[in-house]
């Protein structure tokens, strides 16, 4: 097992009738922005319960935070944080919105020029952030208990992720029930995403450590078992409950404790977002077939572990095994709804070339758990994604 050090101070309350805790956990005379997308908080209910939750409490408000939300977005934000001396966060909704806060929260307080340098040096330039917490409303990115955050320049094309010890939230309230009115679309996605953190913190090389092994292992068979669940019946609480848990479990640091991580298929989905608008979750099931299948040597006793424990696939063949086992998660990602080929977004071959200058003008040249992920591998990847 490798070194680490493991950080997580996220406060997570979790269950129905949660949200109405807000009042113990933002401190009683706190300035709040409250920080949201384009309004389906306003039409499931969570909006009203946030603000009789909030009480007495000062509450300003700012919404239309884009899905991928921009730099142009947040600089609105954060002028507005300044002018009205807003001194706590409170992010409802999805990835786009805790991640909103997160880099408001940093940039709110920095005092290195022009804010963008924060995601020129992926957080390493900020020394201090203000207090944040989030209500979580659709179960995919983690966000709510990690200090990750992706936003994206419109400017220029350019998605980019950020993280720094100063942006955990305070606390996440997961409230399963309010997954209910979620499109279908987005379950998809969620699970999606969900799988595939836990895949580039898994699905590496072997150092010896069983207890992370096992732990993703079990997200991954939970995802696989709970996802389609979701799909079929809604408002089954428990199985909303097992996808938000597992969701945040894949990506809170607990399973990258002591292990290698890949994230290359991270890094060119989000090229494919910043071109082309994709979902994140779908430019993920689209590159993560081809990355496994294309890496299948330098991923081969990992790729055969998790095709005997994950899909119970052991007979015959190793090599029959490792690709029925991508075949069957890529599977798994069209019956979530989720595409899995470029063709299946209108892209073909054209895309590829803008892709790759998008990487390299973002030093991705060098990606992977080996650092071997080249230029070269990532346009074999996108080409097998067609
Ligand atoms: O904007 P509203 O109206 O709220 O609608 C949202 C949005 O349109 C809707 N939605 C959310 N909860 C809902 C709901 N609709 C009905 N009922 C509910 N309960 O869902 C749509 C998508 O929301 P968004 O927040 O964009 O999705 P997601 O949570 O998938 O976040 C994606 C963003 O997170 C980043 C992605 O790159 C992307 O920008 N990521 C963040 C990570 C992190 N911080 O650790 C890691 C991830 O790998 C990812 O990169
Ligand atoms: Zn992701």
């Amino acid at each position: 097992m490798l070194n680490f050090d493991f950080y997580n101070p996220t406060q997570i309350l979790f269950g129905k009738g949660r949200i109405a805790d807000l009042n113990k956990v933002v401190p009683s005379d706190a300035k709040v922005l409250l920080m949201y997308g384009g309004g389906s908080i306003k039409k499931n209910g969570v909006f009203d319960e946030v603000i009789a939750a909030l009480g007495e409490r000062e509450v300003s408000e700012f919404s239309g935070i884009e899905p991928n939300p921009t730099y142009e977005t947040l600089l609105v934000a954060i002028d507005l944080v300044k002018t009205k001396k807003i001194d706590f966060l409170l992010a409802v909704g999805g990835g786009s919105v805790i991640d909103s806060a997160k880099f408001v929260a940093a940039a709110a307080l920095f005092e290195g020029g022009e804010p963008w340098a924060i995601l020129e040096k992926r957080g390493s330039n900020i020394s201090k952030a203000l207090p944040f917490g989030a209500i979580l409303t659709l179960p995919a990115t983690g966000s709510e208990m990690n200090s990750g955050s992706v936003v994206t320049r419109r400017s220029i094309n350019a998605k980019m992720a950020f993280n720094s010890r100063h942006c955990f939230p305070k606390f996440s309230i997961l409230d399963p029930s309010k997954t209910f009115t979620l499109p279908v679309r987005q379950i998809g996605n969620g699970a999606v995403d969900a799988f595939i953190h836990v895949m580039e913190q898994y699905l590496t090389y072997p150092v010896n450590s069983p207890v992370q092994d096992r732990f993703a292992e079990g997200l991954l068979k939970t995802i696989i078992e709970e996802g389609p669940k979701a799909l079929a019946n809604p408002e089954d609480y428990d199985v909303r409950a097992n996808l938000m848990w597992c969701a945040t479990m894949a990506l809170n640091g607990i399973i990258s404790t002591g292990v290698p991580q890949d994230w290359a298929t991270h890094m060119i989905g989000h090229e494919l977002t910043a071109l082309h608008g994709l979902d994140h979750a779908q430019t993920l099931a689209i590159i993560l077939p081809s990355m496994l299948r294309i890496r299948k040597e330098g991923k081969l006793e990992k790729l055969l572990q998790y095709a005997e424990r994950v899909w119970d696939l052991r007979e015959g063949d190793e090599n029959a095994c490792i690709d029925a086992a991508i075949t069957c998660t890529q599977d798994f990602f069209e019956e979530m709804g989720v595409k899995t080929h470029l063709s299946d977004y209108a892209l073909d071959a054209d895309c590829i070339t803008p892709i790759l200058a998008a990487l390299e003008s973002h030093r991705m040249v060098t990606l992977g758990e080996k650092r071997d992920v080249t230029l070269d591998i990532s346009r074999q990847v996108l080409e097998l994604s067609l």
